[in-house]
């Protein structure tokens, strides 16, 4: 059986005097899958003008193959991109729309997309409507309904979030792909959190446009995000970049968007490999049943309420805390930073809604240790700062 927490933790270079319950916002590179990059990187200065236009074209391709089977689609419709935010920019910017056309999201939406669809929204005088699921979320059907409620005749796209970032749950994204197709309306997942935390299949999402991120859970290198593009009628994609292969295709552009390092990319089939290693379902299922765990002892000491049900959740947890404290920034940034210099624990708070959120990690290297008396230490830190 493979071994969790403590005892594998030094695979990453992760400081070990800290409680790393953030793995959430940028992830965490183990160092065999550094050292891999790093050979790619020496491949590349031995020789960089054989490496980028002999070797690089053949490598990207067999990394994306890799990659595309894991996440359960064809390499041919599958591209790196450096992150989730530029895979989102690059089918926004693909996509024409005319005044009063309507783009639906939620209010769960990523910062970086909402404002990336504020952008095109002022460009071309689209309607962005951001559609409310109110937090605690009661099932997924209540994400699925206000999507719906938020479509009209001139709606052209709908953004949803695989998992969303500051309530940490996972949505219906199958259902209202399908509900897209059904009302001729494009549908893109946003997908930043998903691989290597939950189990799921692009190909069966069947939405028109997947992006998401390998330098989350399932540690790559950052900068190794991804794009899946439908093979249906979708508008042709172009990177936010445009570079020497434009129209000639999906891989022949997104291969190539100038001269960069492609190591983070060329080092996803080491991260595949570790995530395997690691056990790779048995494994996210392993994280989730702990983010419970920590969540329900975290609840016990705290009146803290989770953000939505048990099977909403993947290996994050988001939790409100006590109404006395008011959802301000500036309560977001006090209560983390006394949280890391006083007792070395990285965990984000989220002013999410009329809420104070704090959301849970948890990966291969936490074990319970990590969260234990998180309740009784948040609850005294939070009467003093109610106090002051
Ligand atoms: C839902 C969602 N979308 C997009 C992003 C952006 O990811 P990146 O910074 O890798 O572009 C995040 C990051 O946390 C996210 O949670």
């Amino acid at each position: 059986m493979t071994t969790f927490g403590k005892a594998i933790r030094s695979l990453w270079r992760l400081d070990p005097g800290v409680r790393f319950l953030n793995h959430g916002s940028f992830g965490a590179t183990p160092l065999e899958v550094l050292a891999e990059q790093q050979r790619w990187r020496d491949r590349m200065e031995a020789q960089p003008v054989r490496f980028m236009a002999s070797e690089y074209p053949a490598a990207v391709r067999t990394a994306a193959r890799q990659a595309a089977d894991f996440l359960g689609t064809s390499s041919e419709r599958f591209a790196f991109v450096e992150n989730a935010t530029s895979g989102v920019n690059a089918i926004l910017r693909s996509l024409r729309f005319e005044p009063g056309e309507r783009i639906v999201t939620t209010s769960h939406v990523y910062g970086a997309v909402r404002q990336a669809l504020r952008h095109v929204a002022s460009t071309t005088g689209a309607e962005v409507i951001e559609a409310d699921v109110p937090t605690p979320v009661v099932s997924p059907e209540a994400v699925f309904d206000a999507i719906a409620g938020g479509l009209n005749a001139r709606t052209k796209l709908v953004v949803v979030d695989h998992i969303a970032s500051p309530s940490a749950l996972i949505f219906p994204v199958r259902e209202i792909a399908a509900l897209c197709a059904e009302r001729r309306i494009h549908c893109l997942v946003d997908g930043a959190h998903a691989p290597g935390q939950i189990d799921f299949n692009v190909d069966e999402i069947d939405a028109d446009w997947y992006v998401g991120n390998f330098h989350k859970w399932l540690c790559a290198p950052k900068g190794a995000g991804f794009l899946v593009a439908a093979d249906r009628n979708v508008p042709p994609l172009h990177p936010p970049v445009i570079s020497h292969f434009y129209g000639q295709g999906l891989t022949a552009e997104f291969d190539w968007i100038g001269t960069r390092d492609p190591s983070s990319w060329l080092s996803v089939p080491s991260a595949l490999n570790f995530h395997e290693k690691l056990g790779g379902g048995d494994m996210r299922r392993r994280n989730h049943a702990l983010v419970l765990e920590a969540l329900r002892s975290v609840a016990r000491e705290l009146d803290a309420v989770p953000s939505g049900p048990d099977q909403m959740f993947g290996a994050m947890a988001t939790f409100a805390l006590p109404r006395l404290v008011a959802p301000t920034f500036e309560n977001a940034v006090r209560i983390h930073d006394l949280l890391l210099q006083q007792h070395a624990i990285e965990v984000p708070l989220i002013p999410f809604g009329d809420r104070l959120w704090m959301r849970l990690s948890v990966h291969a290297y936490n074990d319970v240790s990590d969260y234990a008396g998180l309740g009784v230490l948040l609850k005294d830190l939070l009467s003093e700062i109610v106090c002051t």
